[in-house]
């Protein structure tokens, strides 16, 4: 019996993780949205017909809505339940037309808070839940390749592309410091996917590509050589 946590789980990306692993009995899922007092019209038709789903609010971006989030984790597994999974999904790209030469404060540290401080705060809070063999996937972004950027005669989305740079190294420190209990994290690009985020012209349909990556992840929690590495969602390697 598997547990899955997912955070930004109400619409995109997140949404079709939790549709996917809801298919398999086995899976306990955690859906965590950043305010349960809204229409999750998508999340409570799932609800009716799986009965290991609970939906729970997480403000990625709110350092107190994390801290009560994990408390009800808690509560609701049991102090020493394993997380199997935690799936840091929820992310910002806000000030998409912002570049270099115009982006402010304000704007870089709303991303560093919700896309960094985010999976940070979640991984401090839940590690007793984080046990050996558990997986931590961070989802980053081709923008948040150095080397990609580098290629582009004017790279996009500035504050963004530095918030899953950072996330990025976030996650390589993640995985070094949960080695010793043999948790695993991992960062992962979904590819360009047609979600709210992606826009409607974007390559990859949300199925393929949560469809993959669900692939990878169950692979990973077998396999210690995968952590403190940066994939795309097919499973090659992307580089830093
Ligand atoms: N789509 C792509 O092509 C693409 C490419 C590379 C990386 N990604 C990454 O994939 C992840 C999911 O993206 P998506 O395409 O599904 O984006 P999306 O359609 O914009 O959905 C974003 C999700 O994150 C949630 N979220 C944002 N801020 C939050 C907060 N403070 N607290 C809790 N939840 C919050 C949103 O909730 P609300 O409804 O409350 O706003 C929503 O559920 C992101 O990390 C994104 O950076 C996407």
């Amino acid at each position: 019996m598997p547990t899955w946590i997912v955070t930004g789980s109400n619409r995109g990306l997140g949404l079709e993780f939790v549709t996917q692993l809801a298919a398999d009995p086995k899976n306990t899922i955690i859906a965590a949205t950043r305010s349960i007092s809204r229409d999750l019209a998508s999340l409570d038709a799932l609800k009716s017909k799986t009965k290991n789903l609970h939906v729970l609010e997480c403000d990625t971006g709110s350092q107190d809505s994390i801290t009560k989030f994990a408390s009800i984790i808690s509560q609701l597994l049991g102090k020493d339940a394993k997380i199997d999974f935690l799936l840091n999904n929820a992310g910002i790209n806000a000030n998409s037309k912002m570049t270099s030469l115009t982006m402010t404060a304000d704007a870089l540290t709303n991303h560093m808070n919700v896309n960094v401080m985010g999976p940070a705060k979640l991984v401090q809070v839940l590690e007793p839940h984080l046990q050996d063999g558990s997986v931590v996937m961070n989802m980053t972004s081709g923008l948040g390749s150095l080397g990609y950027n580098r290629t582009k005669e004017n790279p996009e989305c500035t504050v963004y592309a530095m918030s899953k740079a950072a996330l990025n190294m976030l996650s390589v420190h993640q995985a070094a410091h949960l080695k010793r209990k043999g948790v695993r994290v991992v960062m992962i690009d979904p590819g360009w996917v047609k979600t709210d985020m992606g826009g409607s012209g974007a390559q990859l349909e949300k199925e393929e590509s949560i469809g993959e990556m669900l692939r990878i992840l169950n692979g990973i929690k077998d396999d210690d050589s995968y952590s403190g590495r940066f994939f795309l969602y097919d499973g090659s390697e992307r580089p830093w």
